[in-house]
């Protein structure tokens, strides 16, 4: 395993070394800390001018990187091996914004996804009673929601004024009752978003929708007018009801949470139009550029994967925070939360064999800077520890005066201090120890290709830590028994059968 490697040795023994050190320290003895320690990427630089990190540090990280065989590994995932080894599939979501791949379905699949688009702005879609589409309701959870729910939120700012979107995904009746409240029903538009069309949420809100649609048009016919299905299973979508040229395929080398460049993305071409769909997958197809070609020192997701793997792994930090001082990026850390611990959060190697080392930390954050007014006490003075990703971006879509001077202010400040810290002689209250790390990923401007690349960046930094983990980021088993127990539950809680759960028997007293 990676931890027998000498490489590991060497990085324990480094980490012992460099407690005596802070962070402090090293950026004030190296005036150009700012230049040996940041690396560029398209429309991001990476400051890491605070981490508790020197040359040395990085070398090793680099040869960890060699010793877990990377550059092999990051062969294997653009041409399509099957990497997935548990699943049997290839993990092919670069093929995806790639416009060099040789894949016909996925050009097919873009131009039926364009067609859409125009039905749907151009008001030539069809509806029951004839009224344009105004609100689209996207049917599904995890990746099938996440994704597009961030880049939708992220790019309002460039999106269409004609149509509204709405996310409905919990199983929870209240999810569906309070997002439909004030939709007309005659201009909604369902799309039905499920790889496998099989997850219990979505298919019992997409079966309570059509049967809700159709009475509330007095139809039997809301299935054709008013549904459309996203699935790598189209015979199931089609045994639901939706006629064949109104489902948009993907396939089994999509990986579900890495699956807003598929038809997933079809509710983000509908926001932004087709063009800005394509200048997303346009930016994150340049990051992919950057993490084949860049040498593994100037490589953004393998610097940002080693640093999490040196500050988890040897400095012991536990969790990992992301930060975006930004309003559009509020739903970031919901969306990586789901691509880091759903893809590293395991307990086997790819072998199968129980690892000896900590693999996925626990990620989580919110946006700055209401963060500061909620978990920065925890972050400045609390007995445990995050490393943090800051996210700041130069220009404001929205300017002012200097609020957006003053947003990256605070941003840096947060990071100084963490840094930094304070020692008040006086007050132990007071005192901040400082010497706890993050990164600041700089971005000139919010954009569809600069958001394309940051997904990227991040979808590509999970995969250098599950190749140094030597774990399986493709599959998410763990989900599976939960969804299995639920179906048992559900005949306990609606049956005679007495259940020796107590929960159980409580929810059944009238
Ligand atoms: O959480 C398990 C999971 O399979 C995720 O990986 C996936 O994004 C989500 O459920 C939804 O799956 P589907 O798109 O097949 O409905």
């Amino acid at each position: 395993m990676i931890d027998d490697s000498s490489a590991w040795k060497e990085l324990e023994q480094h980490a012992k070394k460099i407690q005596t050190e802070s962070i402090s320290h090293l950026c004030d003895s190296d005036k150009h800390r700012f230049e040996h320690f940041s690396c560029d990427a398209p429309y991001w630089k990476l400051d890491y001018t605070r981490q508790l990190a020197t040359t040395e540090t990085i070398d090793l990280l680099c040869k960890l990187a060699e010793e877990a065989h990377l550059s092999e590994q990051r062969d294997a995932l653009f041409h399509g091996k099957k990497i997935n080894n548990t699943e049997k599939h290839a993990v092919l979501h670069t093929a995806l914004r790639s416009p060099e791949h040789d894949h016909p379905e996925i050009q097919k699949a873009l131009e039926q996804i364009e067609h859409f688009c125009n039905l749907i702005h151009n008001h030539h879609w069809q509806t029951i009673i004839g009224e344009p589409i105004t609100d689209v309701i996207v049917l599904g959870i995890g990746g099938s929601r996440l994704g597009p729910e961030l880049v939708i939120n992220a790019l309002k700012h460039y999106a269409r004024h004609d149509l509204r979107f709405h996310f409905v995904s919990n199983i929870a009746p209240s999810d569906f009752s309070m997002k439909l409240k004030n939709i007309n029903p005659s201009s909604m538009l369902f799309i039905i978003a499920s790889k496998g069309f099989s997850t219990p949420e979505t298919m019992t809100n997409a079966l309570m929708a059509k049967e809700w649609l159709d009475q509330m048009l007095g139809t039997d016919e809301s299935i054709n007018h008013h549904f459309v299905a996203v699935t790598a299973e189209p015979k199931k979508a089609m045994a639901f009801g939706i006629s064949k040229k109104n489902i948009f395929p993907f396939w089994d080398w999509v990986g579900g949470r890495f699956s807003l460049w598929s038809a997933i993305g079809l509710p983000i071409a509908l926001s932004l139009g087709f063009n800005k769909f394509k200048q997303l997958l346009s930016g994150a197809y340049e990051m992919d550029q950057h993490f084949l070609q860049a040498p593994l020192k100037k490589n953004m997701p393998v610097l940002l994967a080693l640093l999490s793997i040196w500050n988890h792994n040897f400095r012991k930090i536990p969790t990992h925070a992301i930060i975006p001082y930004s309003y559009y990026l509020e739903k970031l850390p919901t969306f990586l939360q789901q691509i880091e611990m759903e893809s590293n959060g395991k307990r086997v190697d790819k072998h199968g064999k129980p690892v000896s080392y900590q693999t996925s930390p626990v990620v989580w954050g919110g946006a700055g800077t209401d963060s500061q007014h909620s978990f920065h006490q925890w972050l400045h003075q609390g007995t445990s520890q995050a490393s943090v990703d800051f996210i700041a971006f130069r220009k404001s879509l929205n300017p002012t005066k200097n609020q957006q001077a003053m947003l990256f202010a605070n941003c840096i400040a947060q990071a100084e201090v963490f840094a930094r810290g304070q020692i008040d002689e006086n007050s132990p209250h007071k005192t901040m120890l400082g010497n706890r790390c993050s990164n600041i990923l700089l971005c000139d401007s919010l954009t569809p290709q600069s958001l394309g690349a940051l997904i990227a960046l991040y979808e590509h930094k999970v995969f250098v830590e599950g190749v140094i983990w030597d774990i399986n980021s493709f599959d998410q088993f763990g989900v599976e028994l939960g969804k299995q127990i639920a179906e048992k539950l559900m005949s306990e809680l609606t049956g005679e059968k007495k259940s020796n759960i107590g929960a159980i028997e409580w929810f059944k007293e009238s």
